[in-house]
């Protein structure tokens, strides 16, 4: 009998979902929260039956979700830590494992893959279906020459609890292991190794130094009870239900189930952007009575200041410390939050029910759930531009098409969202290549309908380099892959 996936706020060991969470990966519900991992990008080199060999071996070692809950009781009870893994595969991998097309998952973008820039996709709302090619813009002569070739699946292991030393022996042990099982038919072709970086306060923060992983939606009871202690649903409902992350696996029995992985490799350029936020805040300053910051700047273009406090939430006597139940009811026209702000066009928290009467359930259902990393370099103050650091970023969504792709190209890339004028979000909206991006608008002063708005542009800080699309299978398919037909 197949789960209800409308559901939400479950508990991990409800028996109704005992067979559905055996089977299903760890890391979708629930984030891993190691600090260090490794990704391994991987193709496959044998044929069909030694390849399904290797996928059956690199199995064993996969967190389900009902694991990853028990190492997470086991490390609090006795501090002991626990490797966590993962497994995803590409349409190159399922082509490798020579299964039948009809029974790879059949999302368009997962079947033509990230490198594909030909293959047009409906990305626009409300009807207006004229499918877009390329619609990430994305430019493959800046990708790394690893994201180039072929990649067939990927390998996330991850540990935390201990040093960053200890870490790196075990991790590195791990790989020396693979390769010494499956290393005739696996060949990695590409390592990437991601850290969490924190703030003096011990809070997870991203290369700019701003608070990341704060807002993202939850499907479990325990999940939706700390947010709840964390500042109440009153003004936002984290809660969302199973089917914005997972799907059926078409490879797997009635209680299999998986989930599609957007991987891309963002470059962060720090110095270009502190350094270009104190331009705005200078031209801000100069174009109105109020003197402003790089930091307040900064807040305009993320939609939270560097703590996490959203912009919007500011008040007369000081920030706000709100964390996530807020929206922009009371904000409308962007004279707090600036409507091209990264959060708000990220997670439009209602624009498009007020702009367009769109059913609120609409724009709910675009949401992504975030699991990426930094990776590189962790100085924040850093004398070069564009040195080696950034965000594995990785998602996890039902659809690439109508989640990821959708929130990348029609929100963040898009300047006519959520108005005309309003122009691309300028952490992370890419234009098409060698095209400059129209000027978004910009305040100096906070809520107020009379203040000058400037124009500015701030675009280019973060660039791809590099990323596949997979999709992450239930344990049932992957164990039970039996070596092909004929074979
Ligand atoms: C290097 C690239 C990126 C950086 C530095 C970055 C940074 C941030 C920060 C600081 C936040 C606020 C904290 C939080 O709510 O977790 C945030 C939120 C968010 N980001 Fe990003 N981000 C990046 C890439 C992306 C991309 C590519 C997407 C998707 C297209 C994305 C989607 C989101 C979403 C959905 C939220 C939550 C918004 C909300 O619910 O209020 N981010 N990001």
């Amino acid at each position: 009998m197949s789960a209800n996936l409308n559901q939400t706020n479950i508990e991990i060991d409800d028996p109704n979902f005992r067979a559905v969470f055996h089977n299903l990966q760890g890391n979708i519900l629930k984030g891993h929260g190691r600090e260090h991992s490794r990704h391994l990008f991987f193709a496959l080199r044998g044929d069909a039956r030694q390849n399904r060999q290797a996928i059956r071996q690199l199995a064993e070692k996969v967190t389900s979700a009902l694991d990853q809950h028990q190492q997470q009781m086991s490390f609090k009870q006795t501090g002991q830590a626990h490797l966590f893994v993962n497994l995803m595969l590409s349409a190159g991998g399922y082509q490798q494992l020579d299964i039948d097309p009809q029974d790879w998952p059949d999302d368009p973008a997962f079947r033509a893959g990230m490198k594909d820039l030909q293959t047009p996709f409906d990305t626009l709302p409300r009807g207006d279906h004229t499918p877009t090619a390329n619609p990430l813009n994305d430019d493959i002569r800046q990708w790394e020459t690893g994201f180039q070739g072929r990649i067939d699946g990927m390998l996330l292991l991850a540990l935390g609890g201990v040093d960053a030393e200890h870490a790196e022996q075990v991790l590195e042990a791990e790989i020396q292991a693979l390769q010494h099982t499956c290393g005739d038919t696996l060949d990695i072709v590409l390592i990437q190794r991601g850290h969490v970086m924190r703030n003096d306060k011990g809070q997870v923060i991203e290369h700019f130094g701003f608070v990341d992983g704060v807002s993202n939606p939850k499907f479990l009871f325990s999940d939706l009870n700390e947010e709840f202690r964390n500042g109440g649903y009153s003004r936002n409902d984290p809660s969302a239900p199973l089917n914005l992350v997972l799907t059926k696996d078409p490879g797997g029995d009635a209680d299999s189930y998986g989930s599609y992985v957007v991987y891309r490799k963002l470059q962060q350029n720090i110095k270009g952007f502190w350094d270009h936020l104190t331009l705005l805040a200078n031209h801000l300053s100069e174009t109105s009575p109020t003197q402003v910051d790089a930091e307040y700047a900064g807040a305009l273009c993320v939609g939270r200041f560097k703590d996490g406090t959203p912009i919007s939430e500011q008040g007369n006597d000081g920030w706000s410390n709100l964390f996530n139940n807020f929206n922009y009811d009371e904000d409308v026209d962007g004279l707090r939050c600036p409507l091209h702000a990264h959060t708000r066009k990220t997670n439009p928290r209602g624009d498009t029910v007020r702009q367009f009467n769109s059913p609120p359930t609409i724009e709910r259902s675009r949401r992504i759930v975030r699991r990426g990393i930094s990776y590189g370099d962790t100085e924040l103050n850093p004398t070069q531009e564009w040195t080696d650091a950034g965000l594995l970023f990785l998602c996890l969504q039902a659809s690439i098409v109508d989640q990821f792709i959708f929130m990348q190209h029609t929100w963040c890339n898009n300047a006519g969202f959520v108005r005309q004028g309003t122009g691309i979000d300028p952490l992370v909206g890419q234009s098409p290549a060698d095209t400059a991006p129209a000027p978004q608008q910009w305040r100096a002063k906070w809520s107020n309908p009379n203040a000058d708005t400037t124009e500015f542009s701030f675009a280019g800080f973060v660039r791809n380099r590099g990323g596949e699309y997979f999709f992450m299978p239930s344990l049932d398919f992957l164990r039970q892959l039996a070596p092909p037909q004929g074979a």
